[in-house]
């Protein structure tokens, strides 16, 4: 026996019983994005590296740790894009789609790499749907994008999911909250994790969402962004309270809800499911008013979010969704029958009527358990007796009636 070649450590196969579900809720959350005017643009998987560490910052766990880089043959460096928001942005000013549209509302679905420690939720190849939005800078987009997450969440019927939000500030009054942060950690640091040891050199936001239960708790009583927010980023915050409250999108205030990657300003967001185990934000996003600047476009204001479909797919309850069946199954028993059964599935699949048969044989009885465990609605029986008298039997397997059809009329019947 040949050695077996298992699936990388942290992948995950959708399998065809999983797929009808796992496509219905994309489906699902094109509609509801088209209902709010955004289309789809198509990123590629594969963005020179300075992209993602220009982008999501160069302290950040992303980029540190877990990005999956190479060396294309001409040496330069290549990254496994970890995340849609840079690609976007890239693509957004690459493109100059400010100059064909007052704003840009776009959305994405595709797989991210991440080189993480695997455990339940968290792979290393994981699909995102994501929405981005440029050109508004007003909070009612933000409440807007977060209340089209929330209709696509009810619209699935997804249950026991928490929205979180917070505001991290610009850069006119960050500092002086990170000043703040560091004077209340300066006497703490020899108990942080080794990882927040290093983050309160460089990136001391991160400390209040570090997962260690023991940073979790020295950080309890650390000072508020909120407590630190210019009069514009306190105005932005509580009109995005405001009008989370105008479209009935229920919230809580997660004042260390700070996210993983750098690019943030002002509005910060997750959706929490309760279920889902260490590994618990099944959405998430923010406003980043400077990165498209920061990437060499013209100064933009930008907000988006992006879902983890595996996630969402572990919340959903796929038990509603139709699976998908062949309409008709050919039942040809005996080498001439089969012949003709062929004729009739070719003319079938030109019709679009999705017809199954199997080319193996077998007896009427081991066939008909086929078509019935595969769930079709019709099946089409030729044996020798049909092919003599020039007809096929019709089968309704639900009512179990049965008619004997001309073979010259079983396509068209079937069509109607
Ligand atoms: P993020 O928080 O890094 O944000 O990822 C967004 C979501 O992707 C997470 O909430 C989670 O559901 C899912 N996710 C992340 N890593 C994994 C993983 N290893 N395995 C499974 N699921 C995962 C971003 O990526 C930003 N680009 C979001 C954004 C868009 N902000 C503004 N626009």
């Amino acid at each position: 026996m040949m050695n077996q070649i298992h699936s990388i450590k942290g992948v995950k196969d959708i399998l065809p019983d999983e797929s009808g579900a796992w496509q219905y809720i994309q489906q699902k959350a094109r509609d509801i994005f088209h209902t709010f005017g955004y289309s789809e643009i198509i990123i590629p998987v594969i963005e020179f590296t300075e992209l993602f560490s220009r982008s999501i910052g160069e302290t950040t766990d992303i980029v540190e740790k877990e990005m999956y880089t190479f060396d294309d043959r001409d040496g330069k460096k290549i990254t496994l894009r970890p995340e849609g928001t840079a690609s976007v942005v890239r693509a957004y000013i690459e493109h100059n789609l400010r100059d064909t549209a007052p704003f840009s509302k776009l959305y994405y679905i595709g797989p991210m790499f991440r080189r993480e420690r695997p455990q339940a939720g968290r792979y290393r190849q994981f699909y995102q749907i994501g929405a981005e939005v440029f050109g508004i800078g007003h909070y009612m987009i933000d409440a807007e994008i977060i209340s089209m997450l929330n209709l696509l969440f009810d619209s699935l019927n997804i249950k026991g999911v928490e929205l979180q939000i917070n505001s991290i500030g610009c850069p006119q009054c960050r500092p002086a909250f990170r000043e703040a942060l560091k004077g209340f950690f300066a006497d703490k640091t020899s108990e942080l994790c080794d990882n927040c040891k290093r983050r309160f050199e460089f990136n001391p936001l991160r400390i209040l969402d570090c997962k260690s239960t023991h940073c979790h708790a020295l950080s309890e009583k650390a000072p508020k962004t909120v407590d630190y927010l210019c009069n514009d980023c306190l105005t932005h915050f509580n009109g995005v309270q405001e009008s989370l409250k105008t479209a009935c999108v229920p919230y809580i205030n997660n004042p260390k809800l700070v996210r993983g990657l750098d690019y943030y300003t002002q509005t910060t967001f997750e959706f929490i499911g309760g279920t889902l185990g260490a590994q618990n934000a099944v959405a998430a996003g923010g406003r980043y008013d400077n990165l498209v600047a920061e990437l060499g476009g013209p100064s933009t204001p930008a907000v988006g979010f992006s879902i983890g479909m595996e996630r969402l797919f572990s919340l959903f309850d796929s038990s509603n969704v139709t699976k998908q069946s062949p309409s008709v199954f050919i039942v040809a028993l005996g080498e001439q029958a089969q012949q003709q059964a062929f004729s009739i599935i070719i003319q079938l699949h030109k019709e679009g009527i999705s017809t199954v048969m199997d080319y193996n044989g077998g007896s009427l009885k081991s066939q008909m358990r086929k078509a019935d465990k595969l769930n079709s609605a019709q099946v089409i029986i030729i044996g020798e007796d049909e092919l003599s008298k020039g007809v096929v039997v019709l089968r309704d397997m639900q009512s179990k009636a049965q008619i004997d059809v001309p073979i010259a009329e079983v396509v068209n019947r079937l069509r109607k």
